[in-house]
């Protein structure tokens, strides 16, 4: 719908002492408001009643104003609905230049420069199979959803209205934890559970509240990227920990940074490989927090999508000493425009994380709390949780089966247990990162892994989201990505 404009709030104003007669000082400053692009093309002035009413003067003198702008087809009249800036304006307005002279911008100096510096990913227009971190949300869903909704809307009262508590509305903070028991055991009280916007500002809580300019901590190599950008941006330095077929490998975090303040992994389904964290090493790295005083910030980013039999329970769940901060995720269960998440925090660390989350945003919004909690309370989120791992996992077969079939002379895939996407490793050494450019040219989103190592020799494999494209598209995308593969795109087969 397109808007009506702003003119309702423009400041309007006269001049009683100016000898210019008031129609005249009314016609000027609405032709100067429209010629600077302060009121677009199109927009509604306000109607001669009101303005007359603002300005203290008689309405035939707006009427006059008004008059002279139609005249001269800087306005037009629409009998019954008012007068508009003229929509054909649109291409002669041109914006007043900034006052003085133009100077060159000073170069920027850091953090600003390196958080322009950052590449963030820009939201595609047109999002394509496999883009990542996609999620489907189907009829049932959008129903409840919509009727909580209004539920909320109508039931919002004085108080919700306001600033409420910064960790989160209790009904919420109690449908998690009774969630984060049973489906994860996690072990918590409610008022451990700190509602925030996402895995991202779990993380962000955490790296405030626990670390320092400079400070060593160990991240998964290859990582989360974004995990490894919010730590540097922090002035936090990451020692990238390399990861085999159990995940983060302790030992060897403890011989490059034995001093690392806290390590930041995936324990459940490592990104970008899925390897879930193996007992032996979730021991190793509890006993190291413990013995160092360290942290460590398990993301349990999409562990509500398990695909065989019960996923591994949370580390957070074994952790008999506090040291775990355990952030999770609405987003991804539902769907990300949702932004809440939550954070499970240790009792000693509890008014830290409290008062971190008041000074970064003060609260999460109410509206959307209150709607999640009964979404959780009535088994609404139980039962999506349900249906999508049915959906899930069929996208997934449907995606495994295609390249298995067609292009298994040049790709392993392995079906994940969980998650929402998956990793198909080139068998020879080909690139990764040309593959990703020539898939999209194809109009194929792959994301190359080769992107996500740091100081480990690097994979090649095409990371691939099965989660937000229903299987009519995955087929034929699944089709067209191995063809591409086997007809020698990313370089020459060297098998
Ligand atoms: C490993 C990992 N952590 C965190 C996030 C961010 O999640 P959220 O949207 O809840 O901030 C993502 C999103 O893709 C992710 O893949």
């Amino acid at each position: 719908m397109r808007s009506r404009g702003w003119a309702d709030l423009y400041g309007w104003k006269i001049e009683r002492a100016d000898a210019t007669p008031l129609p005249r000082q009314i016609y000027a400053q609405i032709r100067s408001a429209i010629l600077s692009g302060a009121l677009s093309a199109g927009s509604r002035l306000p109607s001669s009643r009101d303005l007359a009413a603002r300005l203290g003067t008689a309405r035939a003198s707006v009427i006059a104003g008004y008059e002279q702008l139609v005249a001269e087809g800087y306005a037009e009249a629409r009998p019954g609905s008012g007068t508009f800036v003229c929509a054909d304006l649109a291409n002669l307005i041109c914006r007043a230049p900034l006052a003085g002279p133009r100077r060159k911008p000073r170069p920027l100096r850091p953090p600003a420069r390196d958080f322009s510096d950052f590449e963030r990913a820009a939201p595609a227009p047109e999002e394509r199979p496999f883009t990542t971190g996609r999620t489907l949300v189907d009829a049932r869903t959008v129903a409840a959803w919509r009727k909580l909704t209004h539920l909320a809307v109508r039931s919002l009262g004085a108080d919700d209205l306001g600033y409420t508590d910064p960790c989160g509305l209790a009904g919420l903070r109690q449908s998690l934890c009774d969630y984060l028991r049973a489906a994860r055991a996690v072990r918590c009280e409610p008022r451990q559970v700190v509602i925030t916007a996402g895995t991202q500002q779990g993380i962000e809580l955490a790296i405030r509240v626990l670390l320092t300019t400079g400070d060593e901590v160990w991240v998964e190599d290859p990582g989360y990227p974004l995990t490894h950008a919010q730590l540097t941006l922090a002035g936090v330095r990451p020692r990238p920990v390399p990861v085999d077929e159990h995940g983060l490998d302790v030992d060897a975090g403890l011989q490059a940074a034995p001093r690392a303040r806290a390590a930041f992994l995936t324990p459940s389904h490592q990104f970008p490989t899925g390897v879930p964290l193996s007992m032996a090493r979730r021991l190793a790295l509890l006993a190291w927090a413990r013995e160092h005083d360290a942290f460590v910030v398990e993301d349990d980013y999409t562990s509500e999508f398990c695909y065989c039999g019960p996923p591994l329970a949370s580390l957070q769940g074994l952790d008999q000493d506090g040291r775990v901060i355990y952030v999770g995720t609405l987003n991804k269960a539902l769907f990300p425009g949702l932004r809440l998440g939550y954070a499970v925090v240790p009792e000693p660390l509890l008014p830290a994380f409290a008062n971190a989350r008041y000074l970064m945003d003060r609260q999460p919004p109410t509206l959307y709390q209150t709607v999640a909690a009964e979404f959780l309370r009535r088994g609404h989120f139980a039962a999506h949780i349900r249906r999508m791992r049915q959906l899930y996992r069929e996208q997934r077969d449907a995606l495994v089966d295609i390249l298995t079939n067609r292009a298994s002379e040049r790709l392993t895939v392995v079906a994940p247990d969980q998650g929402m996407h998956l990793v198909a490793y080139f068998r020879d050494a080909v690139s990764d990162v040309e593959v990703e450019s020539g898939a999209l040219r194809a109009g194929i989103v792959v994301r190359a892994i080769s992107r996500f190592y740091r100081g480990t020799a690097p994979r090649s494999g095409l990371m691939l989201g099965f989660s937000g494209f229903p299987r009519q598209r995955i087929i034929p995308a699944a089709a067209r990505l191995a063809a591409l593969v086997t007809g020698g795109i990313g370089g020459k087969r060297s098998l």
